[in-house]
């Protein structure tokens, strides 16, 4: 069965393809290589044996994505990444979030629309709920205003999936990320983030290799018991997994609702210094860190109640913090050696 997935070169997006080609789904990337490369096709063909299809355009491009759907009108479900992503920079260009997040989605469902296709797995985030008043947070707890352009998107993506899901008779699961981190365990694939990362963990991976001096922790004042701020970190591995499981739930016809919204998350949070403390049992290393002041925009903690998802989907996150630092730490220094070859 044929799965398209958008922005299937991208962190999520890799390893998802790599869980459906070992569970026999056919895959087609669609990705404009905004922010990955073309060799990530190969990679994936050294993990599983396949090279997935890839084709290469933009999403937003209205024209090209009616045109791909008319030549792929027997996908059978679409697993959908492709959006920007980086908080900092939406509040900076909230235009170019706008446009790109939300135009590809809408040719998209228009591309579902006019061709039959039904089933449709969107990428959203846990930051939909904003600081929750209450922990840990399941699925009912009320979506808040966003904090920056990127995360309104994830909201207003909802809400136009949740409207189609109920005008064109389509069915749709949300999967609502907590924080992806780690790497695939042969470190063929990860994430790549492009500049200065913005996030813990690949910031944490390029201080111990020596790309960056130093790790600025951000705030050690939050009322949290090291005064560190708490998420819940979860292996991208069984991120994709989940998606994979999605997919076969949509075709199966197992859905309750034909819309539907699940966290995914492993149910435990951990705060920046513990995090660190992980990343340096499982390395050996020492990791230069200083404290600095609180970034703006961070809630003090999320982590997900994963019950929903685990009974419903019959998933459940498996890998540990430690599996977690160590598989990212051997990504890092399998790119650093592909680098000095
Ligand atoms: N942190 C640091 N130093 C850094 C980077 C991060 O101390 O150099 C801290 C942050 O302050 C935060 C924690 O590490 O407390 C995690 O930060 P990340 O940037 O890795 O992740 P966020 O929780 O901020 O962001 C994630 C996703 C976003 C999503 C957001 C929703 O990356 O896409 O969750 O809350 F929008």
């Amino acid at each position: 069965m044929k799965i398209l997935v958008t922005g299937g070169t991208g962190f999520i997006g890799s390893h998802t393809v790599v869980e459906l080609q070992n569970k026999g789904y056919e895959v087609i990337i669609v990705d404009n290589l905004s922010n990955s490369g073309s060799d990530i096709v190969d990679k994936i063909a050294q993990i599983t044996g396949i090279t997935p299809v890839l084709e290469i355009f933009d999403l937003t491009d209205k024209q090209k994505t009616s045109d791909f759907f008319k030549r792929h009108n027997d996908i059978a479900g679409i697993i959908h990444f492709a959006a920007y992503k980086a908080v900092g920079e939406s509040v900076q260009k909230p235009l170019l979030y706008y446009h790109n997040n939300l135009e590809s989605l809408i040719n998209i469902l228009d591309g579902m629309n006019e061709n039959g296709i039904r089933n449709l797995v969107f990428s959203s985030s846990c930051t939909v709920y904003g600081q929750p008043d209450e922990l840990p947070v399941s699925e009912n707890a009320p979506v808040k205003a966003a904090e920056s352009p990127y995360g309104n998107t994830k909201q207003i993506s909802e809400e136009i999936i949740y409207d189609s899901v109920k005008a064109l008779g389509i069915n749709a699961i949300a999967l609502r990320y907590f924080n992806p981190i780690g790497a695939h365990p042969s470190a063929l694939i990860g994430e790549l983030p492009i500049g200065v990362p913005n996030n813990l963990v690949p910031f944490i991976t390029q201080t111990a290799i020596g790309i960056r001096q130093c790790l600025s922790v951000f705030g050690d004042t939050y009322p949290t018991p090291d005064g560190t701020a708490i998420r819940d970190y979860i292996h991208v591995v069984d991120l994709a997994k989940a998606h994979v499981i999605s997919v076969d739930r949509m075709i199966d016809g197992k859905m309750k609702e034909n819309f539907e919204v699940f966290n995914l998350g492993t149910g435990n949070g951990y705060s920046v210094l513990e995090v660190i403390k992980s990343f340096e049992k499982v390395s050996g290393l020492k990791l230069n860190y200083k404290i600095v002041d609180r970034r703006e925009g961070d809630i003090t903690q999320v982590w997900a109640d994963p019950e929903y998802s685990n009974r419903e989907l019959g998933w459940k996150a498996e890998k540990s913090i430690d599996e977690m630092t160590l598989s990212a730490w051997k990504w890092e220094k399998a790119l650093q050696q592909n680098k000095s070859k």
